[in-house]
């Protein structure tokens, strides 16, 4: 993927360092967009989103495979506007929910477009699925399929469906977010497949195109994904196969991700000599389609110093959870200071801490800034994938807006959340 940055590439396609030393985003100063549309905030660069997008279906085409199928996993980023670029980008979407079902609806994807997953749909949610004409609905185990065969009797068109394998491989990530294990609570063994194999081909208003697996998510090995489709090669010759995602980015400098276009030849060759030639092959990436393309911008409250140097800033961990739940590391700069700073940060070191009544409310502990002060704009990048979709009110903080920079214009997508939002459900 051409790429003309001229910082860390962990920031957002096309971003670098403007004439006044200040981030720039889509063509925009981060000063002055965090001064128009408040902190924190979200920032993605529009073409960033657009470019690993086309990366994908290019990456494919370039191996050869002619038949395939690029589904945008929603659930990294269930906004509307991201949804509608990825529609109009010719992108599938898996949605796990009758929320994102709806929001995908709305984003403009044709239903034929959409994947319907999740371990744990209720008949409302199914219905909803075959009432708008879902394009597939991922069969997760055999409750499944009695609920599916219940609402699909009587019903004139067949619904396609794969069914959902769990491969006994797991993935090499962090244990909450690793799904391809024998004990798992997402889809069926391999055991247990051939049975329910047997049982979605008996049923005449669903027809079993092929087999999903999604090992787990934020992987840098192949290996995996390649043992995964080796276990579920066996268990008999379908059209149709969806790798789900996983594919990991680098959130910091020295991390090493595949690329998309190496990790898509990967998947290409794995497949051709495990499944055979000819197959549909369907991926779900989320994270790499949509992580890297954001930023969240953030104001310096207040800088304390006791034994360490505490800098906390107006968010935390309402807008980004990762940090509190997997432990994840971020990197951090002041968003005005990165021609002294470099990529590497600066020479002061502290934690960058949010605002909430926890101790856990940290963002980054042991973080080198350039010398940060109350006031600054302090910009955390690679936020775009499970910032938003995991944000929260914890103490009663307003969840902050999402706003698209491209070509040096700038527009609200998701508006702040406003404090008489907070109360809009009260009855
Ligand atoms: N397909 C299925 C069926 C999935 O369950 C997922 C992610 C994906 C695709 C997309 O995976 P990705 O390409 O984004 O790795 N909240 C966690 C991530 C949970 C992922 C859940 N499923 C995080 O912030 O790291």
């Amino acid at each position: 993927m051409a790429s003309t940055q001229t910082l860390s590439r962990i920031y957002p396609l096309g971003s670098r360092v403007n004439e006044l030393g200040h981030l720039e985003l889509g063509g925009c100063d981060a000063i002055e967009l965090a001064e128009r549309f408040g902190t924190p905030a979200y920032i993605v660069a529009e073409d960033d989103l657009r470019a690993r997008a086309r990366a994908f279906v290019a990456a494919f085409e370039a191996a050869g495979q002619t038949d395939f199928e690029v589904v945008f996993a929603s659930k990294a980023f269930p906004a509307t506007a991201v949804m509608r670029l990825f529609a109009q980008e010719g992108l599938g979407c898996d949605v796990a929910s009758a929320g994102e079902l709806h929001l995908a609806l709305r984003g403009g994807f044709s239903p034929r477009k959409l994947v319907l997953h999740g371990n744990a749909r209720d008949d409302g949610e199914f219905q909803q699925a075959l009432d708008a004409g879902v394009g597939l609905i991922a069969v997760d185990g055999f409750d499944d399929i009695d609920r599916l065969e219940r609402l699909v009797a009587g019903r004139r068109e067949r619904q396609a469906v794969l069914l959902r394998v769990t491969p006994g491989v797991r993935g090499e990530t962090h244990e909450k977010i690793s799904t391809g294990q024998a004990d798992s609570k997402f889809g069926v063994s391999v055991a247990q497949a051939p049975a329910a194999i047997a049982r979605l081909q008996s049923i005449d208003a669903l027809e079993l195109r092929g087999l999903h697996m999604h090992i787990g998510s934020n992987l840098f090995s192949i290996e995996p994904f390649r043992a995964a489709i080796a276990a579920i090669s066996k268990l008999g010759d379908f059209p149709v196969y969806d790798i789900g995602g996983g594919l990991g980015v680098a959130y910091t400098a020295e991390q090493e991700p595949f690329a998309i276009e190496d990790f898509v030849a990967e998947v290409v060759s794995a497949a051709e000599e495990l499944l055979g030639s000819g197959k549909r092959l369907m991926i779900e990436p989320g994270r790499a389609l949509v992580a890297n393309g954001g930023v969240t911008l953030y104001r310096v409250i207040s800088v304390k110093d006791n034994v360490s140097r505490w800098v906390a800033v107006d968010g935390g961990m309402s807008d980004n959870l990762r940090p509190m739940l997997y432990g994840a590391r971020y990197e951090a700069h002041v968003a005005d200071r990165l021609i002294r700073s470099g990529s590497g940060g600066g020479s002061t070191r502290v934690h960058l801490v949010g605002k909430h009544c926890e101790s856990g409310d940290v963002i980054i502990k042991d973080v080198l800034l350039d010398a940060p002060q109350v006031g600054d704009i302090v910009v955390v990048p690679v936020t775009g994938a499970y910032g938003h979709a995991m944000a929260n009110n914890y103490n009663g903080v307003p969840r902050p807006p999402v706003i698209f920079a491209k070509d040096g214009e700038a527009h609200v997508v998701v508006r702040r959340e406003t404090l008489d939002d907070l109360h809009a459900r009260d009855v």
